[in-house]
């Protein structure tokens, strides 16, 4: 019962309360608020400041070097160097049998001893004339097994000589064997660039199957012998044409 008049007691005096409360602030009020501003807006009439150029404002609100600036500025050169050695580096890969051919043939050992075009020099035979390496390997297969093997190579399997019937030449000594040094694929363009550049011997894979698999079964391993006749194969889909 209690609970019953004392829920009904504030709710009855509460809307009178603040309905009577809520109405004299708000009356007296409003005329203050505007008497109010009204001097202040005419006091600062002359403290306007002069309009700023809009571009000036531009300048002054936008933001000047961004914090990631200053990482990427210095991050610049080192990105350029590695650009650079990018271009710097064309992969062998990149070039066709007769200009990786002459790759491998200057760069990587042969003209030391051969002479750029193949005269030769001192106890290292020319690879051009009458003993040049068309006339000592009428067709490339041993000359195959020769740069594979060397000198010494062909001593080990019990050769006392190097060459096809026609130029038979004792074996002195001092070829390198580059089986291990050089891939199928360097070997094989180090001796097209030497037939082809070297001796003027036009490409014809006929030539180049002419007793190959024979001659390298004799001497190599059979997985050695795949790698080459696989340069054969990829040789007689695509043949390997002269740079323009
Ligand atoms: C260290 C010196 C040297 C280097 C490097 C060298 N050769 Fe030789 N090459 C010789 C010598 C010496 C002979 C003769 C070997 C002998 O009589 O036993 C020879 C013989 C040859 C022959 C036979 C030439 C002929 O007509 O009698 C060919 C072909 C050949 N080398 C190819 C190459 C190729 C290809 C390379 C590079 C991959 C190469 N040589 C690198 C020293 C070298």
């Amino acid at each position: 019962m209690g609970g019953g008049t004392g829920d009904s007691a504030p709710s009855d005096s509460s809307p009178a309360a603040t309905g009577s409360e809520a109405v004299v602030p708000a009356a007296s009020a409003a005329p203050a608020a505007a008497a109010a501003a009204s001097p202040a807006l005419v006091d600062n009439t002359p403290a306007v400041p002069d309009p700023v150029a809009p571009w000036v404002a531009a300048a002054q609100s936008r933001q000047k070097i961004p914090f990631w600036a200053i990482p990427v500025l210095a991050l610049l050169p080192i990105w350029a160097a590695i650009y650079m050695l990018t271009l710097d580096t064309p992969t062998p890969t990149e070039l066709g049998p007769y200009e990786a051919g002459a790759e491998v043939y200057n760069n990587k050992g042969c003209s030391g001893c051969h002479g750029g075009a193949g005269a030769g020099n001192g106890n290292n035979p020319a690879l051009i004339g009458p003993t040049g390496a068309t006339k000592v390997f009428t067709v490339p297969a041993n000359q195959v097994t020769w740069v594979i093997l060397g000198s010494a190579g062909y001593k080990a399997a019990g050769l006392e000589t190097y060459g096809d019937a026609d130029v038979v030449r004792p074996i002195g000594g001092g070829m390198p064997a580059w089986g291990e040094v050089l891939t199928a694929d360097e070997i094989m363009d180090a001796i097209l660039h030497e037939r082809s550049a070297l001796n003027d011997e036009k490409f014809d894979i006929a030539t180049w199957r002419d007793g190959f698999e024979e001659a390298l079964s004799a001497l190599l391993p059979a997985e050695q012998v795949a790698q080459f006749t696989a340069v054969l194969d990829k040789w007689e889909k695509d043949p390997p044409a002269p740079a323009a």
